[in-house]
C-alpha cells in the first residue's frame, strides 16, 4: 500500500467549512484505490493567534514539513485586520510557510466546465472552452522584497520592494516552459518591464531560455494589457507565467472565467512538500453561514493527487465527480442562476462524495 501523510490546516472563516469535504473525499478515494492516507490537523492563520499567540506556530511548521502534502482552507479576517504587519495571518503564516517549504511555483488552473459556461460574468462566446493555466511566483517578487516603515517629519514613509534574481526567474520559466510543453504549447511571459529593472531581467530572462524550448511559441505581454486580454478574449491563453503580485491580481480576475472565485483551486510546489489551496481567502461576508462552495478546495485536493503522489486515476476520479455534479445542476449560491439547484457547502460536498 502507497502511504502518504497530509497535513491539514482548516484556518479561517470558510476554511473550517471547506477543508472537510476535501478531506472525506479524499478518504473516498484512499479506501477505493488502497492507499494510505493519514491526516493530521494543524492551528494556522488567526484560529493559531487566539489559540496560542502566534500565527504559524512550530508545530504547525514542523508538521508540514514532515507531511508528504498540505492542505490548507484559507487564514485571515477582519479580526485580525489591525495587528502589526509581521503577525498577521497573511504575512505571519501563509508567506513563511510558502517560504519554508520552497514553494516556488503556484499553478492556477483557469478552467470553464461547460455547464458552467452561462454562469460566467462574460459572454459565452468570448469564455467558451477557456482552459488556461498561470504559473505565479510564489517566494520572491514585491511580497518578498525588504520592507520598510519609518516616521518623516510630517507622516510616514512605507516601503516595498520588488526583487528578483536570474535563479528565481530561470527556475519559475522553466517550470512554465515545460508545463506549456505538455500543453497547446504557448507561453505568455507577463511583466511590466517597460518601466520596472526586475521587469526587465525577467523579460531577458525568459528570452535567453526560450531558445532552449523551441516548441514552445513564446509572447511577452504587459501586465496592464494582460489584465485587458484575459476578459477581452481569454481563449489566446494557454500558460502564463508572472510575478508574484501579478498572478495574485491576475488570477482573482480570470476567476470569473470560470464562473467563480470558487471554482479556481491552485497547488504550490518546489520544494519536497506540495501545498494546496483554494485560490480565494477566508471570506468573512459568508463565512459560518454554509453558503461557500467547496470545489476549489476539493479541486486542490485533486492536484495533491496529481502533483504529489502521481496518483493521477484518483485525482481523475476527484475530476469527474464534481462535473457530474455540476451537470446534474447543483450549485453553491456563488453560481446561482435560474434553473439551477442552489444547494449548501455541506450538501455539496456530500453529492461529490456520492459521485466518487
Ligand atoms: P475572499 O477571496 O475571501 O472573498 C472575496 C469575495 O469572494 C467575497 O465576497 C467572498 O464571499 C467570495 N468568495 C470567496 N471564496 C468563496 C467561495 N469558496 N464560495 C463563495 N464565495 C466565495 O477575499 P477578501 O474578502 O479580499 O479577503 C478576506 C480575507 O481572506 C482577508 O483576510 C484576506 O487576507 C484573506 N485571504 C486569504 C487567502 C488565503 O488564505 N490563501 C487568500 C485570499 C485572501
Ligand atoms: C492568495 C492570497 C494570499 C496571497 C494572501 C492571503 C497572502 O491572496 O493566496 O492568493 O496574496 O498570496
Ligand atoms: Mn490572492
Amino acid at each position: 500500500m502507497r502511504k502518504y501523510q497530509i497535513a491539514v490546516l482548516p484556518g479561517d472563516g470558510i476554511g473550517t467549512e471547506i477543508v472537510p469535504p476535501a478531506v472525506e473525499i479524499l478518504k473516498k478515494v484512499g479506501a477505493q484505490l488502497d492507499l494510505g492516507f493519514t491526516f493530521q490537523e494543524a492551528l494556522i492563520g488567526g484560529a493559531a493567534i487566539d489559540e496560542t499567540g502566534v500565527p504559524l506556530p512550530k508545530e504547525t511548521l514542523d508538521l508540514c514539513k514532515k507531511s508528504d502534502a498540505v492542505l490548507l482552507g484559507a487564514i485571515g479576517g477582519p479580526k485580525w485586520d489591525h495587528i502589526p504587519t509581521h503577525l498577521r495571518p497573511e504575512v505571519g503564516a501563509l508567506l513563511p510557510l510558502r517560504k519554508e517549504l520552497a514553494l516556488f511555483a503556484n499553478i492556477r488552473p483557469v478552467i470553464l466546465y461547460d455547464e458552467l459556461v452561462s454562469a460566467s460574468t462574460l459572454k459565452e462566446e468570448v469564455v467558451t472552452g477557456t482552459d488556461m493555466v498561470v504559473i505565479r511566483e510564489l517566494t520572491g517578487g514585491l511580497y518578498f522584497g525588504e520592507k520598510k516603515r519609518e516616521k518623516t517629519a510630517t507622516g510616514e514613509r512605507a516601503v516595498d520592494t520588488l526583487v528578483y534574481t536570474t535563479e528565481e526567474i530561470e527556475r519559475i520559466a522553466r517550470l512554465a516552459f515545460e508545463n506549456a510543453q505538455h500543453r497547446r504549447k504557448k507561453l505568455t511571459s507577463v511583466d511590466k518591464a517597460n518601466v520596472l529593472e526586475s521587469g526587465r531581467l525577467w523579460r531577458e530572462t525568459v528570452t535567453r531560455l526560450a531558445q532552449e524550448y523551441p516548441d514552445v511559441e513564446v509572447e511577452h505581454m504587459y501586465v496592464d494589457n494582460c489584465a485587458m486580454q484575459l476578459v477581452r478574449a481569454p481563449k489566446q491563453f494557454d500558460v502564463i507565467v508572472t510575478e508574484n503580485t501579478f498572478g495574485d491580481i491576475l488570477t482573482d480576475q480570470a476567476s470569473m472565467i470560470s464562473g467563480s472565485i470558487g471554482m479556481l483551486p491552485s497547488a504550490s510546489i518546489g520544494g519536497k512538500v506540495g501545498l494546496y489551496e483554494p485560490s480565494h481567502g477566508s471570506a468573512p461576508d459568508i463565512a459560518g453561514m454554509d453558503r461557500a462552495n467547496p470545489l476549489a478546495t476539493i479541486l486542490s485536493a485533486a492536484m495533491m493527487l496529481e502533483y504529489s503522489f502521481k496518483e493521477l486515476q484518483g485525482a481523475g476520479k476527484i475530476k469527474n465527480a464534481v462535473a457530474k455534479v455540476l451537470k446534474q445542476g447543483y450549485r453553491t449560491g456563488d453560481l446561482a442562476q435560474e434553473g439551477t439547484k442552489i444547494v449548501g457547502t455541506k450538501e455539496m460536498g456530500a453529492l461529490v462524495l456520492a459521485e466518487i
